[in-house]
C-alpha cells in the first residue's frame, strides 16, 4: 500500500485533518498507528475504507493506493471487498439483525451472494482461527465485549479482505478482552493480510507489530 501526499478537510471546517502523509506498507505486514486524540488516526482508517472522501466529501488531495486501485475513485461496496474496518465498540458494528454467531459472520457473504457451500465453509474456517466455534448458536449480544470484537473481526475476515483495519478495537474491552483482540489479530498476520490498527496501548502494539506510525495533530 502506498500513501501519497494525502491531504483531507472535513466538509465546513477550516483544519486540515491529515496533513501531507506519505508513507508505504509493505503487503503482509501488521502497522500500528499511535497518536493523540484528534490527531486523525479514525479520518486515516475511514480513508482506507472510502468512506473518507465518499461518505464525508470534504477536500482531499494526494493518493492512496492498495495494489493498483486509488481508493478514492473506487465505489465503497468495492472497496469493502478489500478493505474491512473494525470499529471500537463491537456492540456497535453487530449488524443486530441475526440471532447467532454463525449468521452473523455470514451475513456479509450473503449481501455480496457468496453460494451457500462456500459460505458455510468459510464462516467454519474463520471461527475456527479465531476460536469462537464454541459459540456458533450463541446470540452475539450475549457474549463478552472480547468475544463480540472476534465475532466482528470473524465477520470481517470471511470477506477475505487484502486489508483490514481495526480504529482502537480494545479500547472498550478488559485486560483478558484485549488480550483475545491482540492474539486474534496476532494470528491473521501469518496469513498475508495487511493489518492496520489504531492502538493508545503502545506497549501491547509494540509488542505484536512490525512497525508503527505516529500520527500528528495538523498544524494547518
Ligand atoms: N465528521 C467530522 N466533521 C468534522 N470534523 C471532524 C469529523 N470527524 C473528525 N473531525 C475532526 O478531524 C480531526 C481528526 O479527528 P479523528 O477522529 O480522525 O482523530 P483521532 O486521532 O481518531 O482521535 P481520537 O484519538 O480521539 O479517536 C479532529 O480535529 C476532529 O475534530
Ligand atoms: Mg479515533
Amino acid at each position: 500500500m502506498k500513501v501519497e501526499n494525502l491531504k483531507y478537510r472535513y466538509p465546513n471546517t477550516t483544519k486540515l485533518a491529515l496533513d501531507g502523509l506519505d508513507f508505504e506498507i509493505d503487503k503482509g505486514s501488521f502497522i500500528g498507528i499511535i497518536g493523540e486524540n484528534g490527531a486523525g488516526k479514525s479520518t486515516l482508517c475511514q480513508v482506507f475504507n472510502g468512506l473518507v472522501p465518499g461518505f464525508f466529501k470534504g477536500a482531499y488531495g494526494g493518493k492512496v493506493l492498495i495494489g493498483d486501485t486509488e481508493v478514492a475513485k473506487t465505489t465503497v461496496s468495492k472497496l469493502c471487498q478489500k478493505v474491512g474496518l473494525v470499529f471500537q465498540n463491537p456492540f456497535n458494528q453487530l449488524t443486530g439483525a441475526k440471532e447467532t454467531v454463525f449468521e452473523e459472520i455470514a451475513f456479509g457473504l450473503q449481501n455480496f451472494g457468496v453460494l451457500k457451500e462456500e459460505m458455510i465453509s468459510r464462516v467454519n474456517e474463520v471461527m475456527e482461527l479465531l476460536d469462537i466455534a464454541d459459540y456458533r448458536d450463541r446470540n452475539p449480544f450475549d457474549l463478552s465485549g472480547g468475544q463480540m470484537q472476534r465475532v466482528a473481526l470473524a465477520g470481517i475476515l470471511a470477506m477475505k479482505p487484502e486489508v483490514i483495519v481495526l480504529d482502537e478495537p480494545t479500547s472498550q474491552l478488559d485486560p483478558a478482552g484485549s488480550e483475545e483482540v491482540f492474539a486474534a489479530v496476532d494470528k491473521l498476520t501469518k496469513s498475508g493480510i495487511t493489518i492496520i490498527m489504531v492502538e493508545q496501548k503502545l506497549e501491547k502494539l509494540a509488542e505484536y507489530c512490525d512497525r508503527i506510525l505516529w500520527q500528528r495533530v495538523s498544524s494547518v
